[in-house]
């Protein structure tokens, strides 16, 4: 019988490709052994079971093959927050941080509407839940598999005033009467072209959903929506803060541009140091 030791070696060797073989293996260690750090660190000289080593053996095998981590262990942190994932929805990648950032610097702290639209497995949404606990988030989103996982991350957080909500775009906030109700909207909407799409990991391109990625042709079909179809729904003086891609922040003006209600847009540039974001206000008299 193997020891933990053991077969952390082993991972870290199977795993030498990947960018952190031993972070990675012990993640995947965790996931099998149902033990907390601590109690992994105190028990690496302690033997195995046979199906703790399956159990290990399988996500090993299901790595290599591409599959990516969170998926395997189930949690992504964001925001400090470890939520759950799944395959089927999209994993929260770090620059969408910048979005919650943006969006608890211009609060009030004060009993806002939030919309999240395209929630994903919920990481805006519970964030700004967490940050604002007097905002009345709703939470949106076309995936079943998508809502189905926002709702549970937003009880195992145990957040107050979420609502997730099921429909294409604005249809929702039509449906709960959010016409010139919200101070926030929020969205990480599909924006890659399809042919960026191409261009991206095999991991993310075999793995994660393409329709939470692909907006079209070129990349801008859902921004664009988005952009011109907030409006009706913000309060005058209400914020857009929308992310997307690194090549887009010359067309998202435009689209802005095209509509005389929006005062001036601002753009944020992620840890990378490309514009990542753009936040525009509702002009207060229109
Ligand atoms: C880029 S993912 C963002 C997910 C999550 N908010 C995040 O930041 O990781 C885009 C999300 O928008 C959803 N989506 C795509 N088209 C939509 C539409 N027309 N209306 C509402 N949601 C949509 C997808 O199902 C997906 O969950």
């Amino acid at each position: 019988m193997n020891t933990l030791q053991e077969l952390i070696q082993k991972g870290k060797s199977l795993l030498k490709e990947f960018p952190h073989p031993h972070l990675e293996t012990k993640l995947l260690l965790l996931k099998c052994f149902d033990l907390s750090e601590e109690e992994f660190f105190a028990s690496k000289d302690k033997s195995v079971s046979r199906s703790q080593e399956r159990c290990f053996n399988r996500l090993i095998s299901r790595r290599l093959a591409g599959v990516p981590l969170p998926y395997l262990t189930g949690i992504k942190e964001f925001w400090s927050i470890p939520l759950r994932v799944s395959p089927g929805v999209l994993i929260p990648r770090p620059e969408t941080e910048l979005l919650v950032e943006k969006t608890i610097e211009l609060s009030k702290g004060g009993e806002e509407i939030i919309v999240d639209l395209g929630t994903g497995c919920g990481n805006i949404a519970v964030s700004l839940a967490q940050e604002l606990p007097k905002a009345r988030i709703f939470a949106t989103d076309t995936s079943r598999k998508a809502l189905r996982l926002a709702r549970l991350n937003a009880n195992l957080q145990a957040v107050s005033g979420v609502t997730i909500v099921r429909g294409s775009l604005f249809s929702p906030l039509e449906r709960l009467h959010l016409r010139k109700e919200c101070d926030f909207i929020v969205s990480n909407p599909p924006y890659v072209s399809q042919a960026e799409w191409e261009k991206l990991s095999r991991e993310t391109r075999d793995h994660e959903p393409r329709g939470s990625l692909v907006a079209g042709e070129t990349g801008l079909e859902v921004i664009e929506q988005v952009i011109q179809g907030a409006l009706p729904y913000l309060k005058p003086g209400g914020y857009l803060i929308i992310e997307m891609g690194y090549n887009q922040r010359d067309a998202v003006q435009s689209i802005f541009d095209a509509c005389s209600s929006w005062e001036k847009v601002k753009f944020f540039n992620d840890l990378a140091g490309v514009d990542r974001a753009a936040a525009a206000r509702s002009l207060v008299f229109s």
